[in-house]
């Protein structure tokens, strides 16, 4: 028993002790009970001090300053890093960032307003197939490509183009298709869309846009090229391909397609409440994916989603 847990039962004695008193005589209760009081006092006081030193005694000191106990391994902390997709998507943005653009965040599920209606895909038509896309029980979307928040990006940012003169947004996302999974083809994958509004927005300045954008993104000058392209949201549509650099393994003459872009369709300015006689913008949108697979010269697509640790640790 240690000396705390005793002195409790003395205390307790004491009590049954105690009353006693009613027992006695009543001229010999006050002497009886001024003495238990002073037995008590007496007890608890030592109780007090034993609890500090019980106290005092759990407390170990540390030297904070000490680099690791002396003979002992140091330990190996194991810490996650950040998935390389997150990592590369972080310099896209501070790169449109630089570049005037403000950010704006997509979503993982929409709804079929915004991946068609808002896009300018007529009803049934065939275009919307093209898509491949997942639908939930309840009718709604994961988006197949962030297009989806063009109508959102316009809304959102109208009051501006009326103050500024001009809308400048990405917005990056993540998006889904319905499709078989390849090296060079995921049903999950990272898209960024890019749109701008102004009242005298061109296909030149757009290209000059993103020419700069790949530049800065692979830290050198580069090669790049358009081939027409159809989209319903835009009008004209293009493909943008940009030669692979040496640097990068390219053997010189080896396009790559690494988006797909326009001048807004004034049906989709429409719909967003701007008035296409007044403004005009351009759009475009492309794999966050195909864009990092070429920087680091990667051969399979599908390792970014596969939790393949030794593939990811290399980043
Ligand atoms: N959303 C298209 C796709 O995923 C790419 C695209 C084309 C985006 C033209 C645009 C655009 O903003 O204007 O295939």
């Amino acid at each position: 028993m240690s000396d705390i847990e005793k002195l409790k039962s003395e205390l307790k004695k004491l009590l049954i002790e105690y009353a006693k008193i009613k027992e006695l005589p009543p001229a010999e209760r006050g002497a009886f009970g001024k003495q238990m009081n002073q037995q008590k006092q007496a007890i608890l006081q030592r109780l007090t001090a034993a609890e500090a030193e019980q106290e005092s005694a759990e407390i170990e000191e540390i030297d904070f300053t000490a680099p690791c106990a002396p003979n002992e391994p140091i330990p190996q902390i194991k810490r996650g890093t950040k998935h390389p997709l997150m990592t590369e998507l972080d310099k896209v943005i501070e790169i449109y960032n630089r570049m005037g653009f403000d950010v704006m965040e997509s979503r993982q599920l929409d709804d079929e307003f915004h991946m068609f209606e808002s896009l300018n895909f007529p009803k049934d038509h065939p275009a919307r197939d093209g898509y491949d896309t997942f639908r939930t029980g309840e009718g709604y979307i994961p988006p197949a490509h962030t297009s989806t928040m063009q109508h959102r990006a316009l809304l959102k940012y109208q009051p501006e183009l009326e103050r500024d003169g001009q809308i400048a947004v990405v917005i990056p996302g993540r998006v889904f298709r319905n499709e078989d999974a390849d090296a060079t083809h995921e049903h999950t994958f990272y898209q960024c869309e890019g749109v701008f509004v102004s009242k005298d927005a061109t296909m030149g300045q757009m290209f000059g846009v993103l020419k700069q954008f790949f530049e800065y993104y692979y830290g050198q000058k580069l090669k790049i090229k358009t081939q027409p392209g159809y989209f319903p949201f835009t009008e004209p549509s293009a493909e943008l391909l940009i030669e692979k650099p040496a640097a990068l393994g390219g053997k010189g003459g080896d396009w790559l397609e690494m988006l797909g872009c326009g001048m807004i369709h004034p049906n989709v300015l429409k719909k967003a409440g701007i008035d296409p006689d007044r403004y005009q913008g351009f759009a475009w949108g492309g794999g966050i994916d195909r864009l990092v697979i070429l920087k680091y010269g990667l051969s399979d697509i599908r390792y970014f989603e596969s939790a393949k640790l030794d593939f990811l640790e290399e980043f």
